[in-house]
């Protein structure tokens, strides 16, 4: 554990856009808090897609994450509560996607997150999640740089191995630059749909090339988790009996016990 306090932190990555890692962040988030964990989930993505997955209004937010990357606020100060018993946010404010610009002139702009994270004094949370944005840009290399693992959330659809030699390369040369205890979580596949023969394929190939990296349990193509967000809840607010809800609980699980082995 890099942080105290916050510890592990987990950044939830991939540059590819649309493959779960918002979904995955808000539903394995609040599946932990349900299992009686202390989360925080950090939205670093300018969509703030995690920010309103959550019910809160975007354009409400006073202080958020660009706020404790530019300095301008602590961290401890811009946690939120959430509707979820154990769920704290830190929202992604409006200006988010200027800090990437804004940024780039600056001295040491790879370690505002991590810098963040060493000066915490606040509550402790059992787990720590960052939302990346879909690209490795200068706000992922943020993540990558304060976490202490990556978890990656891969579709199982035809460019999915491609995209995955990317990011594993990204994940090399942050380790050698500026993160050297940085090691993958795990890879999760979802949006998985048995019934299509490319999805199985894919899976195969998948743990095949990547064995035990991968998450067992997988998440299932399901309706209910893409109307969740609409309702600013967690899936098992909106159907707890839904198998999405009941995929990101057993992941939940999966996620804790292999932690523990
Ligand atoms: N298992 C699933 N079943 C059905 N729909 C899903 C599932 N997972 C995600 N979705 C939907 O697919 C879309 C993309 O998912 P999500 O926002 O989680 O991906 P993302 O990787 O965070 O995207 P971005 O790269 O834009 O941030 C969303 O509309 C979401 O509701
Ligand atoms: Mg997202």
């Amino acid at each position: 554990m890099k942080h105290q306090g916050l510890g592990p932190v987990i950044a939830i990555a991939n540059q590819k856009g649309g493959v779960g890692k918002t979904t995955t962040s808000i539903n394995l988030a609040a599946s932990l808090a349900a299992l009686d964990q202390r989360v925080l989930l950090i939205d670093l993505d300018p969509q703030g897609n995690s920010t309103s997955g959550l019910g809160v209004d975007q354009n409400q937010v006073t202080s958020g994450t660009y706020d404790v990357l530019m300095g301008e606020s602590v961290l401890a100060d811009s946690i939120i509560d959430t509707d979820c018993e154990r769920l704290s946010l830190l929202p992604a404010s409006m200006d988010l996607a200027g800090a990437e610009v804004e940024l780039v002139t600056e001295m040491g702009r790879e370690l505002r997150m991590h810098q963040a994270f060493a000066s915490y004094t606040g509550q402790s949370f059992d787990y720590v999640f960052i939302d990346c944005p879909p690209a490795l840009s200068l706000l992922t290399v943020n993540a990558l740089t304060a976490s202490d693992q990556v978890l990656v959330t891969l579709q199982t659809e035809f460019y999915a191995m491609e995209g995955l030699t990317q990011l594993m390369d990204s994940i090399r040369r942050i380790r050698q630059a500026l993160n050297a205890e940085l090691s993958m979580e795990g890879i999760l596949l979802t949006m998985v749909d048995r019934r299509n023969k490319l999805s199985t394929l894919v899976e195969r190939d998948v743990r095949a090339y990547f064995g035990s990296q991968v998450f067992e349990e997988i998440i299932p193509r399901n309706v209910r988790l893409s109307e969740a967000p609409s309702y600013g809840v967690p899936v098992m607010y909106h159907d707890v009996r839904s198998k999405g809800a009941q995929a990101y609980l057993a992941v939940a699980k999966e996620f804790m016990h292999r932690r523990k082995v």
